[in-house]
């Protein structure tokens, strides 16, 4: 049931909860369900304004930094979410998927004596971009840092690296059959449902939790086999208990699943790929921050994923989580996989 709460209105009335708060990070929220909004209604037009299918540059098709082929739309949702970011005075710097280093933001360069912005943004512009020519659900995932670095001068690298549990917000934008936004500044999980006849999120889902009784695994049937010892057995044990597998390959829209009907998402690391695929900082991270919140426990094989030392901008993690419970059980699985082969 939709509540009369807009986006906008929540995230101020939510602000009062910090002691000291500005309404900076509000009005980055609400930059945010903006730029969202532009990237939705030029996803619900895609098979419609020639904007499937991969980009091009100078005739061939282009990669992102991680050697990965980028759609048009990566392009256009990567454009949208910088150039809105860039122009919010709360922003000191920007990491995307889609571009190489910092995205550096100066806003002395606007004059009116404006400087750095306080926080950075780590952003996944489209998640499962893979999924737009056959009209599955993709995503948005942010997360936001507040800077480490003097506010006087440009953001640096130690401003993004930082754990997912010193994140100051984070979310996810789920374009799907309708599209919500996600989010936590570490006091709940709230999400809003976008109502595209008035142009608004409304708030539809308050306080978030993982349901203690989990219902689906998702991981991809094809790395079963290549996970690390452990990942198997939990599998089988699931299977037994009469589960179902679920998976999209959008992260964004396996996560939400399984945060409303309870579940538990795994992309391991391979003997080839021991880092696995997702990205740190702008897909483990605010999912790891979020999932917290929704009484959930995030690891990468070994390790608690929010407490968890970043190192490089781009760097890729395996990814376990969901309610914490289950998380408990998969754990349990690996360490004594462990035991008995150890690595
Ligand atoms: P992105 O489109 O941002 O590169 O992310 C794709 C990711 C993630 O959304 C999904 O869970 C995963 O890739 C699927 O990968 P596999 O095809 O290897 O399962
Ligand atoms: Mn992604
Ligand atoms: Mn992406």
């Amino acid at each position: 049931m939709i509540g009369a709460n807009t986006l906008q209105e929540f995230v101020v009335a939510r602000q009062a909860e910090f002691a000291g708060a500005t309404g900076d990070l509000s009005r980055l929220l609400t930059d945010i369900g903006t730029a969202a909004k532009m990237v939705n209604r030029h996803i619900n037009r895609a098979g419609l304004s020639g904007i499937l299918g991969a980009h091009q540059s100078n005739g061939n098709g282009s990669t992102n930094v991680q050697g990965e082929a980028q759609q048009k739309l990566d392009v256009y949702a990567d454009d949208t979410f910088t150039r809105v970011l860039q122009s919010c005075l709360k922003v000191g710097g920007i990491v995307s998927e889609e571009q190489p280093g910092i995205i550096h933001v100066d806003h002395s360069k606007r004059g009116e004596g404006r400087g750095y912005g306080k926080y950075v943004v780590c952003i996944d512009p489209l998640d499962g971009s893979s999924n737009i020519d056959v009209n599955i659900s993709v995503g948005t995932i942010f997360g936001i840092h507040r800077r480490r670095s003097p506010l006087t001068g440009p953001a640096t690298a130690e401003d993004f690296l930082q754990p997912a549990k010193d994140l100051v917000a984070a979310g996810y934008v789920l374009y799907g059959s309708s599209t919500m936004l996600v989010y936590s500044t570490g006091c709940g999980v709230h999400g809003f449902t976008y109502d595209p006849s008035i142009g608004e999120f409304f708030l539809s889902h308050p306080d978030m939790k993982f349901p203690e009784k989990i219902k689906v695994y998702s991981i991809n049937d094809a790395y079963i086999n290549r996970a690390i010892p452990g990942v198997k057995d939990y599998i089988k044990s699931c299977r037994s208990e009469g589960l179902t597998a679920r998976y999209t390959g959008a992260l964004v829209a396996d996560f939400h699943r399984n945060l409303i009907q309870g579940g538990v998402y795994m992309y391991p690391g391979t003997v080839a790929k021991p880092g696995g695929k997702l990205r740190m900082l702008y897909e483990a991270q605010p999912l790891a921050f979020l999932a917290d919140q929704a009484g959930g426990v995030t690891r990468c094989h070994h390790h608690d994923l929010l407490h968890v030392q970043p190192t490089e901008l781009h760097q890729r993690t395996p990814l376990f989580t969901g309610h914490a419970g289950a998380m408990a059980r998969l754990q349990d699985a690996i360490e004594q996989a462990a035991v008995r082969q150890p690595m």
